[in-house]
């Protein structure tokens, strides 16, 4: 099918609300490791891992290899939790050994949105109470109750209801809410959780849900003390506390494959998804066993949710970054595109901030220093530009004015600096017009 055709399709029959990247649509049709390819065989180096879900690289030889055997030996595809199958047992083993201490149970999901459902549940029933605490600009899926808890009217419905969830102020050094600097706030944000507990809830709360990278945000980046300040309020005030590591999961941003054990949150739920799967669909919720067993008595089903295809790609996914050492690559090629995207910032005036962890960086576009005016046309324009040079990159952020990066952890330093000269030509073609 040409890209128009698919485009005349997807305008008579696909929802209005599916929105699509570029002025002209990409069409992808093949993929390698950090490239994929349009539908004339054109290259472009994904530096967005689809949409921060490619981790062992596209189409890697290991699970291509695992899926032919599995569909040549006619595995079944199909078991759901009614029926026990080795791969979805072996993926949850393995899970908690990466989880933060005292995280010891396990269920699987389809999505990101998924799981975060199943944790406001769990922490709901564990609590006997119903307030969800989250962050303005964060984004935790597109179910009714994840959606409730997304601090971003751009995914926000009129005819959805958001009951019991109340938001906190954004831990957004940047454009501190507070007007306060890094340097001498005294972590304002964090003890607006506090204040936000005692004049918008009865004083006690079901759970606070936090991304440790907030990723559609624009890769909002909290400080590491803002962590343990605020998991000492969530549990004073009776709560679970939720790390969303449906971005920053599988090695992506940390020195292990969950950042929330690297920043030592006493978390009492993790989820995860997009990564961990590679393009799988699978998503996990990571729990402690008391908030488990609160739930005892019910039933919790998921169809799909412990498939033994999706689980044995992620289990090997995790495999690859072990033994390929990807999160080391993450930590050590990620530094090198901050400190080149700081770099940057000397002769492109637009970069406003560099942000980030690992292969989760992001810059935010300005379109001056001094009044931080959001640089939203520009970002587009750059994205463009870059699709043009071979590059795609993401964007985020409330007014869509951060180019976002989050490629394959097998992301090389050449790739970045091919990354790099995108951004670089880009920013001076589009500053050389104004
Ligand atoms: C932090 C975070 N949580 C949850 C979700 C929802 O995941 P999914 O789209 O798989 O439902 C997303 C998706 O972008 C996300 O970024």
């Amino acid at each position: 099918m040409t890209t128009d055709q698919i485009g005349e399709i997807r305008k008579k029959h696909f929802l209005h609300t599916t929105v699509h990247y570029y002025k002209k649509p990409l069409q992808l049709v093949k993929a390698k490791n950090q490239y994929v390819f349009d539908e004339t065989g054109r290259q472009y180096l994904d530096c967005v891992g689809g949409i921060v879900c490619i981790s062992a690289g596209h189409n890697h030889p290991r699970i291509k290899a695992q899926l032919k055997k599995m569909l040549d030996e006619d595995e079944i595809q199909h078991t759901s939790t009614l029926y026990f199958n080795p791969h979805a047992a072996e993926l949850a083993a393995r899970l908690i050994e990466e989880a933060p201490p005292g995280v010891d149970r396990a269920f699987f999901t389809n999505s990101g949105s998924e799981a975060n459902e199943l944790a406001f549940l769990a922490a709901r029933q564990a609590t006997g109470e119903t307030m969800i605490v989250n962050l303005r600009h964060s984004y935790h899926g597109c179910t009714s109750g994840a959606l409730s808890s997304c601090g971003h009217n751009t995914w926000r419905f009129r005819s959805q209801p958001v009951t019991a969830v109340t938001s906190a102020m954004e831990p957004y050094c940047y454009r501190c809410p507070f007007g306060k600097a890094p340097s001498s706030c005294e972590l304002e944000c964090a003890k607006n959780v506090e204040t936000t507990i005692q004049t918008t809830t009865h004083g006690k709360i079901a759970a606070f849900i936090a991304e440790p990278v907030m990723g559609v945000g624009g890769f909002i980046t909290p400080p590491a003390d803002y962590f343990p300040e605020v998991t000492k309020i969530v549990h004073k005030y009776g709560g679970k506390y939720i790390s969303d590591e449906v971005q920053t999961g599988a090695g992506r941003a940390g020195q292990t494959v969950l950042l929330t054990k690297d920043l030592e949150i006493d978390a009492d739920m993790v989820t995860m998804a997009k990564g961990l799967g590679n393009g799988a669909p699978i998503g996990a919720t990571l729990m402690k066993s008391d908030i488990a067993e609160a739930m005892s008595g019910k039933m919790m089903f998921n169809t799909f949710g412990s498939d033994p295809y999706q689980a044995a790609q992620a289990k090997l996914v995790l495999d690859i970054i072990h033994d390929e050492h990807l999160i080391e690559n993450a930590q050590t090629v990620g530094k090198y595109l901050m400190d080149s995207l700081k770099g940057l910032m000397k002769t492109h005036p637009l970069i406003g901030d560099v942000r980030g962890r690992g292969l989760l960086l992001g810059a935010e576009l300005v379109k001056d220093r001094t009044t931080k005016e959001y640089a939203t046309a520009e970002t587009s324009e750059l994205m463009e530009r870059c699709r043009d040079k071979g590059v795609l990159i993401g964007k985020g952020g409330l007014f869509g004015n951060v180019i976002r990066f989050a490629p394959p952890l097998t992301f090389t330093r050449a790739n970045a600096d091919e990354l790099l000269k995108a951004i670089d030509e880009g920013l001076f073609e589009i500053e050389r017009k104004q």
